[in-house]
């Protein structure tokens, strides 16, 4: 599994495991799944307040407990809860559901009308206390970005959790040149898109035989080329060990220069989007 430089953490890998509606699948496979992919070094365990109202931060608790050292844990405050007593309250919660004394990183999961500043403020506060290591954003495009940087400072805020697949690459125009000029690392969402994967087009039929060519699966393609840069991550959502292990399979796959080219040119990023897409 690669690994690389997430803010201040020089270790991340690149593919990571994702926890949204987890609660809705078999509990037992949940964890064994999630257990999997720690096993096979897919150690970023991407969760939230919002999943399943809290079930799916018991769940991860549930497959990380002895493993706490090994895990590169974030959760999500809701905007709705944010703002400065809100975001201490939602982060106590949060650690209390996952069973541990601090994440690793703590994301606003989108904005809305809470102002930054006082978020911001408990971000700060809660890693001052040692509660979370670093902290993020999430579905920020470039003004809001801007806008959190002013009141952050530089080299505070550790991400940004976006929308990113291959049907979906609005990020490349700005969010992500942005976020590498400032130093953020680029966490990837719902990197299989909502569809059926792979498209059964000529596109799909292109990442099939780049497949073929390395003995990999068509989603091993996919994620790979979605961290094709030094600042992009995937957190591909599974509940079958077996979806675990063919994901954690990408983080070893390398693609050349042409195969990628293919890629790009099979899955066009299209034009500028006039907002930042989000699920
Ligand atoms: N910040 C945000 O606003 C935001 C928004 C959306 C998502 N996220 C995060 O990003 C994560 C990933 O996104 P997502 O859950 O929307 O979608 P996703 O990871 O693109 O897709 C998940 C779906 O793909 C299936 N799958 C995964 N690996 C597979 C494999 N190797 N073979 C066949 N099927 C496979 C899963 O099936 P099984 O479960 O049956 O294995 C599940 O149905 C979320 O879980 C969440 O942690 C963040």
């Amino acid at each position: 599994m690669d690994r690389r430089r997430f803010g201040s953490f020089s270790n991340v890998p690149v593919i990571g495991q994702g926890t949204w509606n987890l609660e809705r699948d078999d509990r037992r496979s949940a964890v064994a799944a999630l257990g999997r992919g720690l096993d096979l070094g897919m150690t970023h365990v991407d969760t939230a307040e919002m999943y399943g109202s809290g079930e799916a931060e018991e769940i991860v608790a549930e497959a990380i407990a002895g493993r706490r050292d090994e895990v590169f844990l974030v959760s999500k405050v809701l905007p709705g809860n944010a703002g400065k007593s809100g975001t201490l309250a939602a982060c106590a919660k949060s650690l209390k559901r996952l069973k541990t004394d601090r994440l690793d990183c703590y994301l606003l999961h989108w904005r809305e009308s809470h102002p930054l500043a006082g978020t911001f403020a408990a971000m700060e506060q809660l890693q001052k206390e040692g509660k979370i290591r670093a902290w993020g954003v999430s579905n920020f495009d470039v003004a809001d970005l801007e806008e959190a940087l002013a009141i952050a400072g530089p080299g505070r805020i550790a991400c940004n959790q976006v929308l990113y697949h291959l049907q979906q690459r609005g990020i490349e125009h700005a969010v992500l040149p942005w976020c590498e000029r400032n130093g953020l690392a680029v966490v990837g969402y719902t990197p299989f898109g909502r569809g059926t994967f792979p498209p059964a087009t000529p596109a799909g039929r292109v990442l099939a035989d780049i497949a073929a060519a390395h003995g990999a699966t068509p989603r091993q393609v996919a994620l790979r080329f979605l961290v094709r840069r030094p600042s992009l991550f995937a957190i591909p959502k599974a509940s079958r060990p077996e979806h675990t292990a063919d994901n954690a399979g990408a983080g070893a796959l390398s693609l050349s220069e042409a195969e990628l080219d293919r890629i790009d040119k099979a899955f066009p990023r299209g034009a500028p989007p006039r907002s930042l897409p989000m699920l």
